[in-house]
């Protein structure tokens, strides 16, 4: 066993510069290639689980949907929800090698190897076929807890331009030197009942800003919570999406005001083994639980650990899918708490598209009359055309318009419920909503 793990160390280090090559090649289709290698010799095949399949905007709805490989991208082409099954086999060029290369376009992007895996539906991290790519290891809180690798590939305007569709997402490339880098950072606080990582321990990442200065009692930044979806964890943001990057940027072309972001993770906050799915990790409680959690131990731990505002104009809560929820669940029941919440494809009621009336469930007039704040706070909402919470997501706004409440709304024209979809919500809600006066008003979307 000890020789194994020493041979293969030393093949890794032959590829010293990691198993994921990005190259500039200025030619079609996309102007980038991406080389995958792997080695392993107790392997005979492997499988890249989610990097996407391409569809088209003329062939694309919530349900269906082309599926071209990358190797036929044309300029509008853009990638379906990777998680409905895309994979690709890796070329085996010698024992235990393999590689694969495809044209990319603009994005991040998450993969995984599924190793000797017949059926890539059957394989996963418990039957032990799904690995991360060891030489592109995770952003991760708690070991297992990511199961992707991530690259990102740039723009190239000359071969991926389409008026119609505009796929660039340079903004989650890395921002100007390390000067101008945050630095982002996995915590733990004290969380009573928490079962990870340790008992009463519970963990998150924190990214603060370039300039932050723990001894400055001067300065107060303001502070957004941050949320995972379902099947999440606190290194999701950075690890799927490159929030730091985004966080760099944002602040440093003076979109948003040097801010501290908090990403937490409901799970194993506390054991729930009523919980079907009840993994170590995946243990989690309900909206309501989480949110008063947070609210008794998570909050007062970061308030009085770093130099944040102490006010709600200060303060926001977002999150995507799952974790919008629980930012509807802090908008209705914590409203002078937060200034802001950012609600990123998500509404409170799920699969509303059979449930009609429409309504029901949402936030309405004698909420409103009885929580006046709920017409104060700086609302973000955001979804994908192909998102599978549209519709919920579409129903909220409508009773926010109902009550009379103003908001800002971003959607992507391409996307479904995903990271890019998410990373592009994270981008708009720091350029257009975060600590944009409030109450908005119909030009708070005018940005900076
Ligand atoms: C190599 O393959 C074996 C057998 O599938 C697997 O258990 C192991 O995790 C792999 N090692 C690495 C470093 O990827
Ligand atoms: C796989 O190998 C074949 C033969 O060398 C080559 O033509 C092909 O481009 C390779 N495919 C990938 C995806 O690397
Ligand atoms: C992993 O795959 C096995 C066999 O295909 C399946 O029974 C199991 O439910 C899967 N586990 C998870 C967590 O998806
Ligand atoms: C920038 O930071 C990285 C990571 O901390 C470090 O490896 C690198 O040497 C730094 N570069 C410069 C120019 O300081
Ligand atoms: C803050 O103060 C501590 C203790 O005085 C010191 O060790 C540390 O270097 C200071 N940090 C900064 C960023 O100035
Ligand atoms: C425990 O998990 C189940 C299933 O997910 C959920 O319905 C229930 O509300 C959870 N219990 C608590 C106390 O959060
Ligand atoms: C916030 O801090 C300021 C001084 O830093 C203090 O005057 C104010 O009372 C605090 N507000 C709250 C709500 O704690
Ligand atoms: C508004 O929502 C609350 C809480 O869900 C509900 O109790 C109430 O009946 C609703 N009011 C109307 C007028 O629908």
């Amino acid at each position: 066993m000890a020789s194994r793990i020493l041979s293969i160390a030393s093949l890794f280090a032959s590829v010293a510069l990691g198993a994921v090559t990005v190259t500039r090649t200025d030619q079609g289709p996309t102007g980038y290639e991406v080389t995958i290698t792997y080695q392993n010799t107790s392997v005979d095949s492997v499988t890249i689980a989610s990097l996407p399949h391409l569809t088209d905007q003329y062939s694309t709805s919530f349900w269906s949907w082309s599926d071209f490989d990358l190797n036929e991208y044309k300029p509008g082409d853009f990638p379906r929800d990777p998680q409905d099954g895309s994979y690709y086999e890796m070329n085996k060029t010698g024992p235990g090698e393999f590689t694969w290369t495809r044209p990319f376009f603009s994005g991040t992007f998450q993969y995984s190897f599924l190793l000797d895996c017949a059926h890539p539906s059957l394989c996963n991290t418990t039957t032990g076929q799904e690995i991360t790519d060891p030489t592109n290891p995770p952003f991760e809180t708690v070991p297992g807890s990511e199961l992707v690798s991530t690259f990102q590939v740039p723009y190239h305007h000359d071969f991926q331009y389409y008026p119609d569709q505009n796929i660039n997402q340079d903004y989650a490339l890395p921002y100007g030197n390390n000067a101008s880098k945050g630095t982002i950072k996995i915590e733990t606080y004290r969380s009573p009942g928490s079962i990870s990582p340790s008992p009463g321990i519970h963990d998150y990442v924190v990214y603060l800003p370039v300039g932050y200065n723990a001894n400055d009692t001067s300065k107060k930044y303001p502070l957004l919570y941050l949320s995972h979806g379902g099947n999440g964890a606190a290194g999701d943001w950075q690890n799927q999406a490159y929030v730091s990057n985004m966080l760099d940027r944002l602040i440093g072309d003076g979109h948003m005001e040097p801010t501290v972001v908090v990403m937490p993770t409901w799970y194993g906050i506390i054991a729930n083994t009523t919980n079907p799915d009840a993994l170590y990790l995946r243990n989690y409680p309900d909206s309501a639980t989480i949110a008063s959690l947070y609210s008794k131990y998570l909050f007062p731990h970061i308030e009085s650990t770093y130099r944040v505002s102490n006010d709600s104009s200060g303060r926001a809560f977002a999150g995507l899918s799952q974790g919008s929820f629980l930012t509807y669940e802090f908008y209705i029941n914590y409203t002078p708490y937060f200034g802001y919440f950012g609600i990123m494809s998500g509404g409170p009621a799920t699969n509303s598209e059979n449930d009609p009336p429409a309504l029901s469930g949402y936030v309405n007039a004698s909420m409103a009359a009885a929580n006046p704040d709920l017409l104060t706070r700086g609302l973000f909402l955001s979804y994908g055309q192909y998102d599978v919470l549209f519709t919920d997501t579409r129903r909220l706004q409508e009773a926010l318009d109902d009550i009379g409440a103003v908001y800002v709304t971003r959607f992507l024209p391409w996307g479904f419920h995903f990271w890019n979809t998410w990373q592009d919500a994270f981008w708009h809600m720091g350029r257009m909503a975060l600590w944009k006066p409030i109450p908005f008003t119909k030009s708070t979307g005018h940005g900076k």
